[in-house]
């Protein structure tokens, strides 16, 4: 030890008033020793998320899906484009659309045994609705002859013809009653005007529930059209 080092110097340890120079070696060394087994033992990289955490989160993201899902209010990804087409959620009148593939489903099932699918109907017993006046003239007629049906002499395309038809379209809705005159009005090269169900619910209110038509008289309602 020389001078130099002797000189004040506050930030040494004071003399205690013993006299000694602080705390000796050993128990500098017992007190470091105490202080570095309390700390945590160092170690490398990171430390893992508590799996308690890892739930935590999972379980945030399950509720805010649910959430989402129950509360998202029938947002659609389309809601901003402008182009997108319109739909009315619920509510609202349903207009009828008059829809010939329906219709074939209920002409194949109420129809097609006598006038076939071919709509060319039997020879001598069952008269064609391709190409016919009765089919693609007025709809008032072709509608009477669905919901009452037909009883006498009837010349279809030159042909003349004496059955029976039963009144089918009486056991029908009015909408499918529309659907089935769509179709055989359209089907077959036939091109006429589609039905509305709200033609039907008319002439169905107008005929009440009245006995087969003679085709004779229902032409003195309905003259055929000439071509
Ligand atoms: C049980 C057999 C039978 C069924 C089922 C039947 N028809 Fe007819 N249909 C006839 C007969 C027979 C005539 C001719 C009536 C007559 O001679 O007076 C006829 C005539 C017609 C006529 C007028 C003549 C013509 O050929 O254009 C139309 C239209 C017609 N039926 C449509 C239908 C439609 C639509 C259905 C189904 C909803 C149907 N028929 C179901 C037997 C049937």
């Amino acid at each position: 030890m020389n001078d130099r080092n002797r000189h004040s110097d506050s930030n040494r340890p004071r003399r205690g008033p013993s006299g000694s120079e602080g705390p000796s070696d050993g128990r500098l060394v017992e007190v470091h020793s105490q202080l570095s087994r309390d700390k945590d033992e160092p170690a490398e990289g990171f430390s893992l998320t508590p799996i308690f955490i890892v739930f935590l989160f999972c379980g945030f993201g399950f509720w805010a899906g649910v959430y989402l899902t129950n509360n998202a209010g029938g947002f659609s990804a389309s809601a901003f484009d402008l182009d997108a087409p319109k739909v009315v959620v619920g509510g609202g009148p349903v207009v009828f659309e008059p829809d010939a593939a329906k219709g074939e489903q209920l002409f194949l099932a109420n129809c097609a045994a006598c006038h076939q699918a071919t709509g060319l109907g039997v020879p001598g017993a069952f008269p064609p609705l391709a190409k016919s006046i009765w089919v693609t003239g007025s709809e008032d007629r072709l509608i009477k002859a669905i919901l009452a049906g037909f009883a006498g002499e009837i010349e279809v395309n030159g042909v003349k013809y004496n059955g029976n038809m039963p009144n089918i379209g009486a056991g029908l809705k009015d909408a499918q009653v529309a659907n089935i005159a769509t179709y055989v009005r359209q089907a077959w090269g036939n091109a006429a005007e589609p039905v509305m169900d709200t033609k039907v619910a008319e002439i169905r209110k107008a005929i009440g529930n009245r006995a087969q038509y003679n085709p004779a008289d229902l032409l003195k309602e309905h003259p055929l059209e000439t071509k």
